[in-house]
């Protein structure tokens, strides 16, 4: 038996408000459409189709050549953007599963069960169900005496007495494949809406064909994202089941609702994350790491016994034993080494340094090579920036900077210097040497009192 997916994802979104067409928003960084497509691909479907339409780039651009795409010109209904796959697949032998491009949450399990359950049963069309407390805004579940499936009635065009039916329509089928586009091509123009509503496939077919149902028990799992509310929902429950995960790993986290991990971050056990947290992209956080609170780690290495707090870090990595923050700012590849302290208002740029370094508080490193047992005094910065060009700065192991110095680059600062408090450098320092980059210090005798009054400060008031 050959098994066919059948994506629709064509339409804008208009309930969403936003630019984006509704199957590409992110979801935790990753599109919604994407989503469906992985448990689509995990599953035993053979082949996939997505139907596009509404800034169809996008989503092409996105899914790229994992899927085959039919266009849905006109966004004229469910069932008329179905119908655009009439030409890849209509002559097909097999059962395909209609899905919609707005259930992320759908998963590889559900999808495998409900073409097992269509199986089982020898149904030519089965209608997936779920119930709702709250089933606004679904098509609701239409049943004769008997309890046998007689059709769905969309919520705009039901009555307060089938508004109260609470089992409703998820959008998933699963129908033989021919069968399928005879039937869409019968169904009529809802005049209310102008759009072709695929739900009616089941009143056309109920009376000659086999129409049974399967119903899913964890209705959030088929859930329909139309707005940015749902988006929030459907994100809080990737977030808990990733968190989950995490922590059955060894992984600690603290208040956990208030931090969010990636889908491809690496976080191995005994590492501890405190609230407000955010760990995206490929970042990996190895073993005994303390992360947070209020911290941000995007595409980043975190080694062992690391401790970041409230602080920044991007594209960078953080060798053993380190602490970053409170406050800091590590970006653009910025490698810190081993046993560092990069502290209080502290920004790393493109820069690595070697072990044991620190820049406590109050420093910019960007563009530098900086050797071991370095220590940025409160202040200090490198000077890469010319208004034209930025330029480099090296320097050497066991070098003391003195509080509020400047290394105007490109500057080579050797090994074993001491730069005076205050300095402006300019030239290179040799080896050894103390560096002084400042005037002297003048004391006029006797003259305060030319500037200070018997009462006080000359200050306006
Ligand atoms: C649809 C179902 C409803 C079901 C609900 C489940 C219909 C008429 N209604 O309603 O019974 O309870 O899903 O979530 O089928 N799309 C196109 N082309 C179009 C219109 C839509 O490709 O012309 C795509 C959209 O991109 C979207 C999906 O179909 O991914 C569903 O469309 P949407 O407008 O969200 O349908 P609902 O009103 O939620
Ligand atoms: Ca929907």
């Amino acid at each position: 038996m050959n098994y066919y997916a059948l994506v629709l994802a064509a339409g804008k979104g208009t309930r969403m408000k936003t630019e984006l067409p509704k199957c590409a928003f992110p979801i935790l960084k990753k599109p919604m459409i994407e989503y469906i497509v992985e448990s689509i691909e995990k599953s035993m479907i053979d082949e996939t189709i997505a139907v596009v339409g509404y800034k169809r780039d996008i989503l092409e651009d996105i899914l790229t050549d994992r899927v085959n795409y039919a266009v849905q010109k006109d966004q004229l209904g469910t069932g008329h953007a179905a119908l655009q796959a009439e030409a890849l697949l209509s002559k097909k032998e097999g059962t395909t599963l209609i899905l919609l491009g707005d259930m992320p949450l759908i998963n590889e399990t559900v999808i495998d069960s409900i073409l097992k359950e269509h199986e089982t049963l020898k149904n030519d069309l089965t209608v997936v169900t779920t119930h709702f407390n709250d089933p606004t805004g679904y098509g609701r579940i239409k049943r004769n005496d008997n309890g046998y499936i007689t059709s769905i009635i969309e919520e705009n065009d039901a009555t307060l007495k089938e508004k109260e039916i609470k089992e409703i329509n998820t959008g998933i089928y699963a129908v033989d494949n021919q069968l399928l586009f005879k039937t869409l091509k019968d169904i009529k123009m809802n005049e209310r809406k102008g759009e072709y509503y695929l739900t009616d496939i089941v009143s056309l077919l109920v009376n000659t064909y086999k129409v049974g149902t399967t119903t899913i028990k964890d209705n959030r799992l088929v859930m329909g994202v139309n707005d940015l509310y749902n988006i929030s929902i459907a994100e809080k429950y990737f977030r808990d089941a990733i968190n989950k995960k995490h922590m059955l790993n060894g992984v600690s986290m603290i208040n956990p609702e208030t931090i969010t991990i990636g889908h491809n971050v690496t976080i191995e056990p005994n590492v501890t994350i405190y609230p407000n947290t955010t760990i995206t992209g490929e970042s990996i956080i190895l073993k005994g790491a303390e992360i947070g609170p209020n911290t941000e780690i995007h595409d980043s290495t975190i080694h062992n016994d690391v401790e970041v707090k409230h602080s920044l870090v991007y594209d960078s990595v953080v060798e053993d034993r380190t602490t970053v923050g409170p406050f800091a700012h590590l970006r653009n590849h910025a490698h810190i080494g081993k046993d560092n302290r990069i502290g209080n208002f502290v920004e790393v740029k493109k820069s690595t340094t070697d072990s044991n370094t620190k820049a406590a508080h109050l420093a910019y490193i960007g563009d530098a090579t900086v050797g071991k047992n370095v220590n940025f005094g409160c202040g200090s910065i490198t000077v890469n920036y010319d208004g034209v060009k930025k330029h480099q700065t090296v320097i050497g192991n066991d070098v003391f900077i003195g509080c509020n110095t400047n290394l105007v680059a490109p500057i080579k600062v050797e090994d074993s210097v001491f730069i005076a408090a205050g300095s402006t450098v300019t030239k290179d320092i040799p080896k050894g040497a103390l560096a002084i980059a400042r005037n002297q210090q003048i004391n006029k005798a006797d003259y305060a009192k030319n500037l200070i009054k018997p009462n006080g400060l000359n200050q306006k008031k």
